[in-house]
């Protein structure tokens, strides 16, 4: 039997050819930059024109391309509530949205309800109440509680709400209710539906 001929490349020469081809350009993509589309937002009565990749969730916008960053990360998935925002006045997930979804709209967050020297109502009673460990869940519960509790003005019930055709009463059963998309891991749930109690002007 005679020996197979000689590969006329080596070992090496086709692992180095194979990385060069691979690192290569395809043709036709070369120069394409990455697609991006314009959204103009309104975010706590300061208006911002962004030009983000398409993808770029609302979260993201505001906390990667405006530094807002008291809005939080917790999940990313709709899980925790850690992310939520007021859109038009009313409360929703930032991380579950695309920034361009929202071209013209009114975003609220916790950076636009008070400041340190003049506290947003809720934000004072959360320090009074100690409604926090890590802090980590605030920002969320904060802007929940805000738009929660104009919905329970505004009529609208809730899944505990016995009269649907009564305003909703302002019972611990209905505060703990509507907050429940709104996770702490730190377990300061007691003192979170105090403050939030001490506003709304009712006993928990
Ligand atoms: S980060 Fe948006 S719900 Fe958890
Ligand atoms: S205070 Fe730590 S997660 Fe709520």
């Amino acid at each position: 039997m005679t020996a197979p001929p000689p590969l006329p490349l080596s070992r090496r020469s086709l692992v180095a050819g194979a990385a060069a081809l691979s690192a290569a350009p395809s043709p036709g993509m070369a120069e394409e930059a990455p697609a991006t589309s314009a959204v103009s937002l309104l975010v706590n009565g300061e208006a911002h024109s962004l030009d983000l990749d398409p993808r770029t969730t609302l979260l993201d916008a505001l906390r990667e391309h405006l530094r807002l960053t008291g809005s939080k990360k917790g999940c990313d998935h709709g899980q925790c509530g850690a992310c939520t925002v007021m859109v038009n006045g009313t409360r929703i997930y930032s991380c579950l949205t695309l920034a361009v979804m929202h071209e013209g709209d009114a975003v609220t967050t916790i950076e636009g309800l008070g400041t340190p020297d003049r506290l947003h109502p809720l934000q004072a009673a959360f320090v009074r109440h100690d409604g926090y460990q890590c802090g980590y869940c605030t920002p969320g519960q904060i802007c929940a509680s805000v738009a929660m509790l104009e919905e329970i003005r505004a009529g609208i019930p809730s899944h505990v709400t016995a009269e649907l055709e009564a305003p909703p009463a302002l019972t611990a059963e209905e505060i703990r209710e509507r907050m429940s998309g709104n996770i702490c891991r730190c377990g300061a749930y007691a003192n979170i539906l105090d403050a939030i109690t001490e506003v709304a002007g009712t006993p928990a």
